[in-house]
């Protein structure tokens, strides 16, 4: 975003942070919800959706394809689904936004579709790879087509017939796995995907919920083929936990402020998520839970952090698919740690909404951190903030949610103030984090108030 429509935050040091807090829904749950109950027989109930940018921009593709979306109260949506085979045609290209998941999950669906559809997204996401799943969708049979390099636009030919496939994906990514599987709605034969690392599996669990016949373990999942119109998605209601993800930003926060005691409420603990979890314990974090419960089917648990002084650790490889979008906020632990912290094994990192190694080592280079970045990874070596009064500091988000939010906890931990520039896209997966952020303690303010 430029000139006038520009927004950027001005931070500074911030007191303790205290209180019991929710973070909005899950955004990858929110997305499926919206799919799985446009594709399902009868009338569903959302409840906690994230009122994100991303998750919007999914319902009113659906809603462009024929579906009656209401929405009676925030965070909530009522989806009346038309079935599998229930979709019209957009006269119109279909606006994805910044939403990776959004785009690439719809790809599947769309592939199976009798009618032809064109997929498009912002600039962030008309830059992102879209090769991984054009390419298993293509040996089941679909017709997809994409700027070169595999870049959206992408149109997706409708009336191809799809078949069954058994598919072992080059990299973990939950959004290829789902956007198979997706396809399988529609396809002759059974799925089959196998992961080089377990990641999220909630498509494999929603798609059981609404009652399709699926098997899956952690690594693979196995769906019954759609082709022969035996089975059908079946209305259901959901129930969308807080998303671990936006938590995070408070876990790592509330952590490295001195004095800070807070309550994160009704966080979504599925373990294919918590990995940062892990590591800030690893690094001797103070994050206790509590009231360990289910929620619509997905674990949830408060969680209760006191800060400590963190010190720095090798993050284990194996642990990185289940913190995937959690590097930008353990960039700032790893910052305030002793010693330093290594990242090896994360090059899914250069291809997110920016080259998160790229933008996080420069933000924190800004602010006086030493960062050593490698093609998969980077050292950051544990400091201090600092910035000249002299010299104003801005720091780029390029656009990107995570980049933003995790410098605004850089700065609660800096002895100046610094800009960051261009934070629109907070509004994608935290719409309203400026506010809860200012509440429970930060000094964060609008740069134009
Ligand atoms: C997501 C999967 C991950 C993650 C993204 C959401 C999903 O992407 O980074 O924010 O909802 O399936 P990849 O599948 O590209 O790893």
């Amino acid at each position: 975003m430029s000139g006038a429509n520009r927004l950027d935050w001005i931070v500074g040091a911030g007191k303790p942070l205290t209180g019991r807090i929710r973070v909005p829904g899950d955004k990858s749950v929110s997305h499926r919800a919206i799919m799985l109950a446009s594709l399902a027989e009868g009338v569903s109930r959302i409840d906690g959706f994230l009122e994100g940018e991303d998750t919007r921009a999914t319902a009113a593709v659906f809603q462009k394809l024929g579906v009656k979306i209401e929405a009676p109260s925030p965070q909530s949506r009522i989806v009346h689904g038309v079935g599998l085979r229930g979709l019209r045609a957009s006269a119109e290209a279909l606006d994805c936004g910044n939403a990776g998941t959004g785009m690439r999950l719809l790809t599947g669906v769309l592939a199976g579709q009798a009618f032809d559809s064109v997929l498009v997204g912002d600039a962030s996401l008309s830059k992102r790879p879209m090769r991984r799943v054009i390419d298993p969708l293509a040996m089941m049979g679909a017709n997809i087509d994409s700027e070169a390099g595999g870049l959206p636009p992408l149109r997706i030919r409708g009336g191809s017939a799809l078949h069954g496939i058994d598919y072992t994906l080059p990299v973990a990514s939950a959004q290829v796995k789902s956007a198979v599987l997706l396809a399988g709605l529609y396809a002759d034969g059974d799925i089959t995907v196998r992961e080089p690392h377990p990641t999220r599996d909630y498509t494999e669990r929603m798609l059981s919920a609404f009652g399709w016949p699926i098997e899956f373990s952690p690594g693979l999942a196995r769906v019954r083929g759609g082709a022969d119109g035996r089975h059908a998605l079946r209305a259901t209601d959901v129930s969308v936990p807080a998303d671990f993800s936006s938590a995070a930003f408070f876990l790592v926060a509330a952590s490295v402020i001195p004095g800070s005691d807070l309550t994160l409420e009704a966080v979504g603990m599925n373990p294919r998520r918590t990995g940062l979890l892990q590591a800030l314990r690893m690094m001797g974090a103070d994050i206790v839970e509590t009231d360990a419960r289910h929620q619509g089917g997905e674990a949830v648990a408060d969680l209760h952090v006191r800060a400590t002084q963190l010190r720095g650790i090798d993050v284990p490889e194996d642990i990185v698919p289940d913190m995937i979008d959690e590097f930008p906020a353990l960039f700032v632990a790893a910052a305030c740690a002793t010693g330093s912290t290594r990242v090896s094994g994360a090059a899914e990192l250069r291809v997110k909404e920016s080259d998160r190694l790229a933008t996080m080592s420069s933000a924190l280079r800004a602010l006086g951190i030493r960062v050593d970045e490698v093609d998969d990874g980077a050292t950051i070596h544990g400091g201090r903030f600092v910035v000249d009064p002299a010299k104003p500091v801005v720091i780029d988000s390029h656009g990107d949610h995570r980049i933003a939010m995790a410098s605004a906890i850089a700065g609660q931990r800096c002895e100046g103030e610094f800009t960051i520039g261009d934070i629109a896209n907070v509004a994608t997966s935290f719409p309203g984090f400026d506010t809860l952020a200012q509440r429970v303690g930060f000094a964060l303010r609008d740069a134009s108030a």
